[in-house]
């Protein structure tokens, strides 16, 4: 038998990042389910993990954590085939200007950016070790400035801006890292799991038309 990938995604505990781990497991992975706070609370509770499934407590925003989560894998399986950074924060939806609280800002950008990039620089020796790596980045086009300038783009009048800039910044730290990382084995990419042709408002599923995006990358 094939010997199986191993894959951690960011908080496959509820929405999205739940239906990832489904479809990796469906696709020759064992998942780590990596999760803090309600949703890890919800998941031990729940204790129905599909074959394949590891839960780990993890906060993305603690370096301690991050440490540990490294000598675990290390020590369990010794190298990481992907990882797909998933967990977000949303907040200050609708805010103007003079309503935004820099605080809650930076608390957004903890978990949407920097956890992202400690992430790749703590992970990234367990990478190396994989045959294949890849790293998938979890944007939305919420950060694409392109679209959200268009008049008529669907989401252009969502005023998010913590969140909206921090997918932005993601988008750019992609695009650099993956030059950066070109003459080695890792493969990184963005994936927007909305589909836009027709503006699906989807918060729950990978919609069907980018599943198999999503799958041609795994
Ligand atoms: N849903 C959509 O329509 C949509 C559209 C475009 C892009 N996306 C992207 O898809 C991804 C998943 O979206 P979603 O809607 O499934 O998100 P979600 O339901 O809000 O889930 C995000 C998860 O991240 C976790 N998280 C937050 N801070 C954390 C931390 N410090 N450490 C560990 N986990 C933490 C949250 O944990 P708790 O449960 O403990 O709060 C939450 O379960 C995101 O990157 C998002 O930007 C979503």
């Amino acid at each position: 038998m094939k010997e199986k990938n191993i894959a951690l995604v960011t908080e496959a505990g509820n929405g999205l990042g739940k239906t990832f781990a489904d479809l990796l497991l469906e696709h020759n992975y064992s998942v780590i389910l990596a999760a803090c706070g309600e949703s890890y609370k919800l998941l031990a509770e729940k204790n129905d993990f599909a074959a394949g499934c590891e839960l780990l407590e993890v906060d993305f925003t603690s370096e301690t954590r991050l440490t540990e989560l490294y000598e675990r894998i290390q020590s369990s399986w010794g190298r990481l085939d992907l990882l797909v950074n998933n967990a977000e924060i949303v907040n200050g939806f609708g805010q103007k200007i003079d309503q935004i609280k820099l605080c809650e800002v930076k608390a957004l950008y903890e978990v949407n950016l920097f956890a992202v990039i400690r992430l790749i620089q703590v992970l990234k020796p367990l990478l190396d070790e994989s045959i294949a790596p890849k790293i998938i980045n979890i944007t939305s086009a919420l950060g694409d400035i392109t679209k959200m300038t268009e008049e008529e783009f669907c989401y252009a009048s969502y005023n998010l801006t913590a969140y909206a800039t921090s997918k932005a910044a993601l988008n750019i730290f992609t695009a650099l890292l993956q030059r950066e990382l070109e003459p080695s084995k890792i493969r990184l990419h963005t994936f927007d799991p909305v589909l836009m042709e027709n503006c699906t408002y989807n918060s729950v599923v990978v919609c069907n038309g980018v599943k198999d995006e999503f799958i041609s990358l795994i």
